[in-house]
């Protein structure tokens, strides 16, 4: 045999021990994995049943409610949700924070309002002047005991659905606005829906406000571009 036939029939052999201990190691992986897996299906099973998670969550909608949806009423939500109207200059919405694509939340890590390219939602796209806040995501909030990120919109019941104690809204929103057994706020999401913006920023960003009573002073001016219509 020559040489280079020899030196072939080593590196094939080689290629071939390795190929078959690799496979062996493989296989021993996926049995590790399998059972890793189950061990860790087993626990997550425990603690989504203890925190009492059925993923069914949604169908108890109606009956917590103790009434129907009204579908026309929805869709004027819906609607509002992506219209412009709701923004001080005309320039954002709900949507344009809070992306369908992103469980009603953010695709990035502050908010963009506005002043933005109109892009909502896709990472790295939406382009403009950042606010203070990461925004949440807004789905599912109707079953939140405890709303925005320190919770302090809150149901004292601890139930969102229950008012019997009232909805608690700090300073600045103020405490009193929903005292208990409230005939027609009933819910906690109900009562946000009533809250004025907590900050100009929040639906204005920082454009328009420098040089007037609504400025947060130079740490925040510095980020007015001028650009924004004045705050009115
Ligand atoms: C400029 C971006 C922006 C816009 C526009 C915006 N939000 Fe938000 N939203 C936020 C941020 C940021 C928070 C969290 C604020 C905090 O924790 O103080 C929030 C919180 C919320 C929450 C509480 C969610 C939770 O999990 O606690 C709801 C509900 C909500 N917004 C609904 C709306 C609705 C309805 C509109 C339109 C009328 C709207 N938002 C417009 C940024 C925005």
């Amino acid at each position: 045999m020559s040489k280079l036939l020899i030196k072939r029939f080593l590196q094939l052999t080689l290629l071939a021990v390795f190929t078959l201990a690799g496979s062996l190691a493989l296989r021993g992986q996926d049995q590790d994995k399998g059972d890793g897996r189950d061990d860790i299906d087993r626990r997550l099973t425990h603690v989504l049943a203890n925190a009492g998670f059925t993923g069914r969550i949604e169908s108890t909608l109606l009956p917590r409610l103790g009434r129907q949806l009204n579908p026309a009423m929805a869709k004027v939500g819906q609607m509002l949700w992506f219209d412009t109207i709701t923004g001080l200059h005309d320039d954002n919405t709900c949507g344009g924070c809070h992306a369908p694509a992103f469980g009603f939340g953010d695709g990035q890590s502050i908010a963009i309002g506005i002043q933005s390219n109109g892009i909502v939602g896709v990472f790295h796209k939406r382009e403009g002047p950042h606010n203070q806040r990461r925004t949440p995501k807004a789905l599912n909030i109707a079953f939140l005991p405890a709303l925005m990120w320190n919770g302090r919109f809150n149901s004292i019941s601890g139930d969102p659905f229950d008012n019997s104690q009232g909805f608690m809204f700090p300073l600045p929103e103020g405490t009193t606005r929903f005292p208990p057994h409230d005939p027609i706020i009933k819910h906690l999401a109900q009562a946000q829906g009533e809250m004025p913006p907590t900050e100009l920023t929040e639906v204005a960003g920082y454009t328009g406000t420098k040089g007037t009573p609504f400025s947060l002073g130079p740490d925040f001016d510095q980020f007015d571009d001028g650009k924004g219509s004045p705050i009115p």
